[in-house]
């Protein structure tokens, strides 16, 4: 229970579910990430700073990584200032994979100013000239006019050279289309693609901070983090601070779809309960929920009283809501298929893993598959999840081991009975 640990500063009642509908217009998305601010009005802010002063308000502001692992900003950030190198890049991780996932196409959408300043900030501190943003390929659509505000921050000295008229400060940003493989979401794949190559992962350490693009220093962040950047560069650090619980800062961003009256994203502050934002989107019958997309974890009812927080339920940003109608045996099998499908085949256990997965769940499926299948896919995730080269295969077999554990009749009464096993129909064996 980790309710006494929200900020008496924000209490969570005071702070209304800030949401719009995906379909809706796009001003009304002006109601995420707080108030309204001028272009430049962060980058600005960071300058008055200075480098050191700006990562000082960075660790005051505790913001970890939204992407889901939740890393400390700062330290990454400080990790790659420091670290030997002849350049410094600073990556936009814009390849938003995980099903159910779509804040960062609204935020690549409606806020694209917020990641570009946020990412110049991150250049400024740590001396990083050059940036990218890795964007889905299925995002394609949103190049033309990422590419537009580009050119109006360069004509209005937010990039480029002396950037707000500061000498010495130099930073732009190159545009990087992805091309639709979910492993390239893993930062070093992600890298490895930047440079031309396949997406295979690359053993870390040594982190990207001090060996990424080009075998140099490189902060890679998340697109919300980036616009949280501009949150506390306005803000300060300790101001951010304030909002959320101790171990998690500030505000989260989540993309809630499924059997829910009122789809789309919702911000709130850190700490706040499953079933609050199940009654804000409108879930009525809700009996399970997938958070974190197919590699997260999939809670049950009894579950809803819990919070989204690192000190409780992480989450890169998705709420994949099931109601009474759904079978999570279908959702299951559908995740078997999609790591399959998406494992980059290089390590053993991935490869041959998730393919054995989803026989077992498509012979379950037909009817064809008993305990001993079952028992086999709590074999198979324990190998796949401890054995295999990158967080693909680590967290592929995740929300179907999750599903077995809290949902067993959904398997149950797939599942052929063998005469020494509960519910065994002998007049069916028979027939
Ligand atoms: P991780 O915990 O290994 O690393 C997180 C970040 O911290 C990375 O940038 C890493 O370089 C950095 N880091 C970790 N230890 C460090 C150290 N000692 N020094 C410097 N930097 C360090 O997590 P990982 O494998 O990068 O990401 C897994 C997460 O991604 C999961 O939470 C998963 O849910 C999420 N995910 C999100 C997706 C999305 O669409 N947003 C898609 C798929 C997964």
């Amino acid at each position: 229970e980790i309710c006494d640990l929200i900020r008496a500063r924000a209490p969570l009642a005071n702070w209304p579910a800030h949401y719009f509908r995906v379909e809706d217009n796009i001003e009304r998305a002006d109601m995420l990430l707080g108030s309204a601010y001028a272009p430049g009005e962060a980058l600005r802010a960071a300058i008055a700073c200075g480098p050191t002063g700006m990562m000082a308000e960075m660790r005051k502001s505790n913001l970890r990584g939204r992407g889901g692992a939740g890393f400390t900003t700062a330290v990454k950030w400080e990790a790659c200032r420091d670290a030997k190198g002849d350049e410094r890049y600073i990556v936009c991780n814009a390849d938003e994979g995980e099903p159910g996932t779509f804040k960062d196409r609204v935020l690549m959408q409606s806020f694209s100013e917020r990641v570009f300043e946020g990412m110049a900030i991150a250049g400024y501190v740590t001396g990083a000239r050059k940036g990218f943003v890795y964007l889905r390929g299925e995002y394609s659509y949103l190049r033309a006019p990422l590419e537009a505000k580009l050119s109006e921050m360069r004509r209005n000295r937010l990039l480029g050279m002396s950037i707000c008229g500061v000498p010495g400060f130099d930073f732009d940003i190159v545009i990087h289309m992805g091309a639709g493989a979910y492993v390239c979401g893993e930062e070093t794949a992600l890298i490895e693609s930047l440079e031309g190559k396949p997406g295979l992962p690359r053993i870390r350490p040594p982190f990207p901070v001090i060996c990424g693009y080009n075998n140099q220093p490189t902060v890679v962040n998340n697109v919300e983090t980036l616009c949280k950047v501009t949150e506390v560069a306005i803000h300060g650090g300790l101001a951010y601070a304030g909002t959320g619980t101790r171990q998690s800062a500030g505000t989260k961003i989540i993309s809630v779809s499924g059997d829910v009256e009122r789809p789309g994203l919702y911000e709130y502050p850190f700490g706040v309960r499953v079933s609050q934002v199940l009654d804000d989107a409108g879930a009525y019958d809700a009996v399970a929920v997938q958070i974190s997309g197919a590699a997260g974890q999939c809670l049950t009812p009894q579950e809803f009283g819990r919070r989204i927080a690192f000190e409780d339920v992480p989450t890169s940003g998705s709420f994949m809501v099931f109601g009474n109608t759904r079978d999570l045996f279908e959702a299951a099998l559908n995740y078997s298929h999609f790591f399959e499908h998406e494992s980059c085949g290089f390590c053993t256990p991935c490869r041959v893993g998730t393919a054995l997965v989803a026989r077992i769940m498509e012979k379950i499926h037909s009817g064809h598959g008993a305990r001993y299948e079952f028992n086999e896919l709590t074999r198979l995730h324990q190998l796949i999840s401890t054995s295999s080269h990158c967080g693909l295969g680590a967290t592929a077999t995740n929300a179907l081991q999750d599903i077995m554990t809290k949902f067993p009749t959904v398997f149950d009464r797939r599942l052929i009975k063998r005469d020494f096993e509960p519910g065994f129909d002998l007049d069916a064996a028979l027939a």
